[in-house]
């Protein structure tokens, strides 16, 4: 297990809300990691002795942040929508698109066709871009398999890209993604397949269960019932709501108490309030908007609620190709109406309170030692320079497994 020193942090983002400001940043610092995990953090000229003879590592004055958890993606997927992308872009919409058979059932056409080894190192190659640009956690959702079979090839693989890629992956059944076509004319038929015969199995594989709950996709009382029967199986509800319309999706979320309501862009403020009561974080996605052509997420009033707000990439093939969390944290700033550090704290505190991890997204004794280091000496340019991969250094589990 790793032991290391790093020194000469110019700027060091802890998340500690024993510290000042939302971000906790401490300058001139160094952090001790004892065993894989951090045991020490604070200025440098006060490294307590029982540290002093760890391996050093001299971060040169460069900003050190936690690695970025990414709490909402659809990382495994088979095929391709560029040509969709190219659809939009003249003018069709995604409604019309999905309506048309293509969207997410094409995924799952495709899906079902890739065999298991495409499927591994597709997922894998992804995982590795996510890594170098920053993230050291990631939730990984089924969804593009909706028959039994191939839904828990998805979890499976999601659980494989642990043993090619040294981050974390958090994963999570969406049987309930659409109702796939072989269903359409009995949908009752789907959710009960989902309910009887694909829950028991998912929760051997995956923490939470999410539904997409919205217009061409779940209704609330189909949502209801799907999160009701997962959590006898151990599954943590998360809500794909309210993207495409005021679909009852949020309120669903307060009232299940879900850990998560994630897209959430058509809100009224009581179902915000909703969501605040219940804790339930708010997952964001701003580059989904972009993609989309569409308003941006409302990031502003959901954090100036009391909401906990998420940022994530929701990586998938078609709303969403993207990566990398640097780009999440400038788009959440210069669209969404997030300050820099709250854009911050969202991709890394916040994706953590969204997959439950109380040890990642902070930087503190006894929290995962998963820290990036940039190549700035502030994390204010990771908003400022969009586009420009600013990591210099990933260390996860206190061993640099990027540089
Ligand atoms: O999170 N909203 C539903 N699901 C995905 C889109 C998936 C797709 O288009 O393939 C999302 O945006
Ligand atoms: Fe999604």
């Amino acid at each position: 297990m790793a032991d290391l020193l790093l020194t000469g942090i110019g700027e060091l983002v802890t998340n500690d809300p024993g510290r000042d400001g939302l971000l906790g940043v401490v300058d001139d610092a160094a952090v001790a990691v004892k065993g894989g995990r951090v045991a020490w953090v604070g200025p440098e000229d006060s490294v307590p002795r029982e540290f002093r003879q760890l391996p050093e590592l001299d971060c040169a004055g460069r900003a050190v942040i936690p690695g970025f958890v990414d709490s909402h993606t659809h990382l495994v997927f088979g095929g391709n929508r560029a040509d969709e992308f190219a659809r939009r872009l003249r003018g069709e919409s995604y409604e019309e698109i999905m309506a048309a058979g293509g969207g997410i059932q094409s995924t799952v056409e495709a899906t079902r066709a890739t065999d298991s080894s495409t499927l591994l190192d597709d997922a894998v190659q992804r995982a590795r871009r996510m890594l170098g640009t920053g993230t050291t956690t990631v939730e990984v959702k089924s969804g593009y398999g909706l028959d039994r079979d191939t839904e828990l090839r998805m979890l499976e693989t999601a659980a494989s890209i642990t043993e090619y890629v040294p981050l974390d992956v958090v994963a999570t059944f969406l049987g309930a993604h659409v109702v796939p076509a072989e269903y359409r004319d009995d949908r009752e038929s789907y959710v009960g397949l989902i309910i009887d015969q694909m829950l028991a199995d998912a929760g051997k594989l995956a923490v939470f269960c999410d539904v997409f709950c919205d217009e061409g996709a779940f209704t609330v009382d189909e949502a209801r019932r799907i999160l009701t029967a997962a959590a006898d199986h151990g599954l943590q509800p998360r809500l794909h709501a309210n993207q495409l319309g005021h679909s009852g999706g949020a309120a669903l979320a307060a009232e299940l108490g879900a850990v998560t309501a994630d897209h959430l862009d058509h809100l009224t403020d009581a179902d915000i309030a909703g969501l605040e009561a219940a804790g339930t974080v708010g997952v964001l996605f701003p580059t989904v908007s972009l993609s989309l052509n569409l308003e941006p997420p409302p990031a502003r009033r959901l954090w100036d609620a009391g909401v906990t707000v998420a940022i994530a990439t929701d990586c998938n093939p078609g709303t969403s190709y993207v990566e990398n969390m640097q780009l999440v944290i400038a788009l959440a700033t210069l669209t969404s109406g997030l300050t820099p550090e709250e854009a911050l704290w969202a991709a890394t505190r916040g994706g953590a309170r969204a997959l439950q991890l109380e040890d990642k997204g902070w930087i503190g004794p006894g929290s995962a030692a998963d820290l990036v280091m940039l190549e700035a000496d502030s994390y204010l340019e990771i908003p400022y320079r969009p586009g420009t991969d600013l990591v210099r250094m990933v260390i996860k589990d206190g061993a640099a497994v990027v540089s």
